[in-house]
């Protein structure tokens, strides 16, 4: 077992290197060669990712792919994916072009309210408390004004506070539990420093007017967004869903819609329907700057809003018609956080036609939508592992290091043929005799 290290966070990138080489590695040329490979000759853009986390010592590169023909409220757009998985953008570009021809995506942003909750615990009276509340509510707001200038110029800021008492669940607990507009922002950074400086008034006001012990616990957004909601949906005369491999549209839109429902009733299911949804969401979240882990944290947790968790998508046959759609709560920014810094995320953005938060929402919404039409469908017809097979079939050849020839040869014969792991490994060594 290695020894601790103290003071590591202070090494050079160089001393870190080294430190990590002789207490992990057996083959240390083979492992500091791969630093170095992924590492930027650019020294001016490796710093600048160097400085996004601590104690980096290389890159980690995940592929940039792209997904054209969204068609999203008629406009187009060719939507940027960051992701490992293979089959996903091709199952999202698939998506795009079955809707292209049936009237394109069409999305609506109902709300884009975020929230930050000033946890504090108090022994005393808890009408004094509404009282007290009420009398610095005013004062709340003023001693943010430094913060908040920029932020209402704008149209956003602090839309409201409210004093929630909790002492049911919790003994003591209460909340200033506060709602934000914080426009193209994500707004993580105003709404924390909001919070921090409420909390600051709060206390000394409380001294001074209060009796009773009060104490703050934290102050921090919530990444639960219920009132930041956006729908995007999908629809067409049943027939009009036949294609090259939808022979029967109506038994297709029963057996789609069943399995919907099977999603909205049954949790197991829901939960790998709903990864599929974020295949799609994380991908465009991630390749935007954006910050993955709360939209998951945030999506789940709506997922499970009425006590059991359910499907994110939904199904209607009504009139003849089959309808498609989502609703979930996205919180994003195109200004601000990694918008500006990473290359490769304003690349992203210009793609998008430098998008309003607003746009962003409705875009990612549609990657989430057409993400699981793209699994959906494959379920429910000729089933998941032939798409994923296929897309498969080349990263086991690039393990194998097949040169281009040997591909060819080999993703042809693949065409007529089930893919295996193993009947690719023979395929192979058949050809290599
Ligand atoms: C795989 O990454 C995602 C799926 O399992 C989603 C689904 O089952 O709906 C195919």
């Amino acid at each position: 077992m290695p020894n601790a290290i103290s003071g590591f966070s202070k090494l050079s990138k160089s001393e870190k290197i080294e430190w990590l080489l002789e207490t992990y590695f057996s083959d240390k040329e083979n492992a500091r060669t791969l630093i170095h490979q992924y590492w930027n000759t650019d020294e001016k853009l490796q710093k600048l990712h160097d400085e996004f986390i601590e104690n980096t010592i290389t890159n980690y590169y995940l592929p940039l792919g792209v997904a054209p023909n969204f068609s999203i409220n008629n406009k187009l757009y060719t939507i940027p994916m960051a992701i490992e998985e293979s089959s996903v953008v091709a199952a999202a570009s698939k998506s795009a072009k079955f809707w292209l021809d049936r009237g394109g995506f069409k999305t609506e942003v109902i709300s884009t309210e975020k929230i930050g909750q000033v946890h504090f615990t108090f022994d005393g009276d808890f009408e004094a408390l509404q009282a007290f509340f009420k009398n610095i509510k005013p004062k709340l707001f003023e001693d943010t004004k430094a913060i908040t200038k920029n932020m209402e110029r704008r149209g956003g800021g602090i839309l409201d506070i409210e004093l929630r008492n909790k002492s049911e669940g919790l003994e003591h607990y209460y909340q200033l539990h506060t709602t934000f507009e914080t426009l193209d922002a994500m707004g993580a950074n105003f709404i924390n420093s909001c919070l921090e400086q409420f909390a600051k008034t709060f206390i000394q006001e409380a001294e001074k007017q209060l009796d009773g012990e009060l104490e703050i616990v934290m102050s921090i957004l919530s990444n639960y967004v219920p009132n930041c909601l956006v729908k995007a949906e999908v629809s067409c005369p049943i027939e009009d869903l036949k294609s090259k491999d939808i022979s029967n549209p109506s038994l297709f839109a029963q057996k789609f819609k069943q399995a919907v429902n099977i999603a909205e009733v049954e949790p197991y299911r829901a939960v790998t329907h709903n990864k599929g949804i974020m295949n799609g969401i994380d991908a465009v979240v991630l390749a935007t700057g954006n910050d993955f882990r709360a939209v998951e944290a945030g999506v789940h947790a709506y997922a499970s809003k009425g006590g059991r968790y359910t499907s994110l998508t939904h199904c209607s046959i009504e009139d003849n018609i089959f309808k498609f759609w989502i609703e979930i709560p996205l919180a994003l920014g195109t200004v601000g956080g990694l918008t500006s810094l990473h290359p490769l995320v304003k690349f992203a953005l210009e793609m998008l036609e430098n998008p309003s938060a607003k746009d962003l929402m409705q875009i990612v919404a549609v990657a989430g939508l057409a993400q699981n039409f793209a699994a959906v469908k494959s379920l429910t017809t000729t089933g998941i592992q032939e798409g994923h097979m296929k897309m498969h079939l080349l990263n086991i050849l690039n393990q194998f290091e097949a040169t281009a020839e040997e591909k060819e040869k080999i993703v042809e014969h693949f065409k007529t043929n089930v893919v295996t792991h193993s009947a690719v490994v023979e395929a192979i060594e058949n050809l290599r005799g």
